[in-house]
């Protein structure tokens, strides 16, 4: 999996790809992300990506010409098909990113984000690239570095290898449609506060059991919008109605 990241501010991502489970990928050739700076595209003696809005207003908007030439110019270097690649723009009026889409993602070999700034880009790159636009909430932050960032991790934990136990993504919260059940580790005792003794006795089956309907009354608690879409067996819906909903 091949990611390639179109920024103002690089130095933004050297920290947070140099850590732990990224890092790890990257060392072990299982995705690569390559940052490009859209100022080494930008033309004229200042190169500046920004510009003041037509029509007034506060603010600096993103150039379309540096942005657009930076997408070609990589795209054209790696040599990608339409079909192998994902163009993303990170904005906040895009469908809000999930654990679903992260998985459909993981399905493409290239994906390039691009990273806003200021006031947001210039429309036509919408139009001249037609990328997905995808917020990774509602609200607003000050670029698209952090989306950009909370994709390729949220991503790349679905690409085989990247993480330690390939099962550990299937297990994850949202993976099911459920929020996790909750989770313990040693010591089985602490101030007066026990680990559930179902799982210290070792029994495999009632321990999924278990876990299965923690998830359910978690969910309910928390999240009782997501069990909506959530594929529940018989046994779940039993559950549910145990619980008085
Ligand atoms: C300050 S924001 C621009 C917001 C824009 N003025 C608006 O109201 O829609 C600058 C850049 O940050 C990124 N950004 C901000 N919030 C985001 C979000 N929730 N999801 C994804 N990207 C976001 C986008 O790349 C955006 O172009």
């Amino acid at each position: 999996m091949r990611y390639d990241v179109f920024s103002i501010f690089p130095d933004f991502f050297v920290s947070p790809l140099n850590q732990t489970i990224l890092k790890r990928a990257i060392q072990n050739n299982i995705i690569s992300v390559n940052i490009h700076d859209i100022r080494d595209y930008a033309e004229g003696k200042h190169r500046t990506t920004d510009d003041y809005p037509y029509g007034g207003g506060s603010g600096m908007v993103m150039k379309v010409q540096p942005i657009v030439d930076a997408v070609k110019d990589v795209k054209s270097k790696i040599g990608v098909t339409t079909e192998s690649i994902k163009i993303i723009l990170t904005t906040p009026q895009g469908r809000t990113f999930n654990q679903k889409i992260a998985g459909e993602l993981a399905g493409f070999k290239n994906i390039m984000i691009i990273c806003g700034r200021y006031e947001g880009i210039d429309e036509r790159v919408k139009d001249i690239i037609c990328p997905d636009e995808i917020s990774i909430g509602d609200y607003v932050l000050s670029g698209g570095e952090l989306p950009a960032l909370v994709i390729i991790d949220a991503v790349s934990r679905y690409v085989p290898g990247v993480l330690g136990s390939e099962s550990s993504v299937e297990a994850d919260t949202f993976s099911d449609g459920l929020l996790k059940y909750p989770q313990y580790t040693r010591p089985e005792e602490f101030r007066g506060l026990k680990v559930p003794s179902v799982l210290l006795s070792g029994k495999h089956g009632e321990i999924e059991k278990w876990r299965r309907s923690e998830s359910i009354r978690v969910t309910l608690a928390k999240r009782p919008d997501l069990l909506e879409n959530a594929e529940l067996t018989e046994e779940d819906k039993e559950i549910i109605k145990g619980s008085g909903n």
